[in-house]
């Protein structure tokens, strides 16, 4: 199966290309590497530079490439970037999507496996989060996911494109080869920020709320990691319908934890300073991900937080400037 991947040198589309080739599979990465780094590319892999706004460009090459199956993880993902400029989101995380759609349609392709996120589901009712919660997101970056989702519901119904949302807590880890990891221009991720104060680049971690409605006031989030996500990746593949499907590993920890394992993991004493709570941000998020195990076979291989920190700081410590670009 040849499998187009939008975003493939991002953090998250990079290590699941390689588990792809891993197991067999042809790809083609296709990235604008606006975001994406030229050596997360897997050089097993067809390169294509291209935008999904170049909508001539994407229905040329998907006509060309036609994939037996596409994975959209090309997207901006950063909620509180998404609060200040609205536009981008929408621009890119759902008009440009509209046109990888369009172009996939056009080349008969039908099957998509789509990036979504927690997010879309804003402040849960409950927790742990299954997936008949109500989709109310809080922050651009979460409707704009969510309006593709919407869009890619019509698109199964009108045009037959059968898709599986995967909706993602928080991606954290690095891959089992060591090659690919955590690395954003403008980095405002917890977990590797943290590791940057051990690595001696930044001077203290900012705690962004200290005052949620948690038990230790900083916020509560479910580590997930990426060779985890990237599995049910492979097995949403083998869908024959749509479907959608949080992934998580039901475990959540709050900031200060977070702080607290990263300590032990790298010896260091990691100064954090609270700050006031960031816009947008919900205090506590954690999966219920049992519609996942059941339907599609997922079952995460990490589920403490510390072998997912070890992981993340084993690629931080070898890639301290990240790719270097
Ligand atoms: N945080 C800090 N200090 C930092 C960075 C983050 O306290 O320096 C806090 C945040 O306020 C949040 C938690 O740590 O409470 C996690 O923040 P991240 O920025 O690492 O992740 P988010 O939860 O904001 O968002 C991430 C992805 C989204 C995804 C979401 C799902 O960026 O794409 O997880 O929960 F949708």
């Amino acid at each position: 199966m040849h499998i187009f991947v939008t975003g493939g040198a991002g953090y998250i589309g990079s290590i699941c290309v390689e588990e792809l080739l891993n197991a067999g599979y042809q790809v083609t990465v296709f990235d604008s590497l606006v975001e994406g780094h030229k050596l997360a590319i897997e050089p097993r892999a067809n390169f294509i530079q291209g935008d999904l706004g170049d909508r001539d460009f994407i229905f040329k090459t998907m006509a060309k490439v036609k994939p037996d199956a596409v994975m959209h993880f090309a997207a901006f993902a950063l909620v509180g970037e998404s609060m200040t400029n609205p536009s981008k989101y929408f621009i890119n995380n759902l008009a440009n999507g509209i046109n990888l759609i369009d172009a996939m349609v056009a080349a008969d392709v039908k099957k998509l496996v789509f990036s979504s996120t927690c997010a879309t589901y804003g402040i849960p009712e409950k927790v742990p989060m299954d997936e008949r919660l109500p989709q109310k997101p809080i922050n651009p970056y979460g409707q704009s996911k969510l309006m593709f989702e919407q869009v890619l519901k019509w698109y199964d119904q009108i045009h037959g494109l059968v898709h599986v949302n995967l909706r993602y807590f928080n991606a954290a880890g690095a891959s089992a080869s060591g090659k690919y990891g955590e690395d954003h221009r403008i980095e405002t991720h917890l977990i590797p920020n943290v590791l940057k104060v051990a690595l001696g680049q930044k001077e203290q971690v900012d705690i962004f709320g200290d005052k949620h409605a948690t038990p230790d006031g900083t916020c509560i989030r479910d580590y997930i990691h990426i060779i985890d996500l990237a599995a049910a990746h492979i097995l949403a593949l083998k869908r024959e319908t749509s479907s959608y499907y949080n992934l998580g590993t039901g475990e959540g920890y709050s900031v200060q934890q977070v702080v607290d394992v990263a300590r032990k993991v790298t010896g260091h004493p990691i100064p954090a300073v609270a700050k006031p709570a960031r816009a947008g941000d919900p205090p506590r998020l954690v999966a219920g991900a049992h519609k996942a195990q059941k339907e599609l076979g997922w079952k995460p291989q990490f589920n403490r937080l510390q072998p997912i920190i070890e992981s993340a700081w084993n690629w931080h410590k070898a890639h301290p400037n990240g790719y270097g670009d």
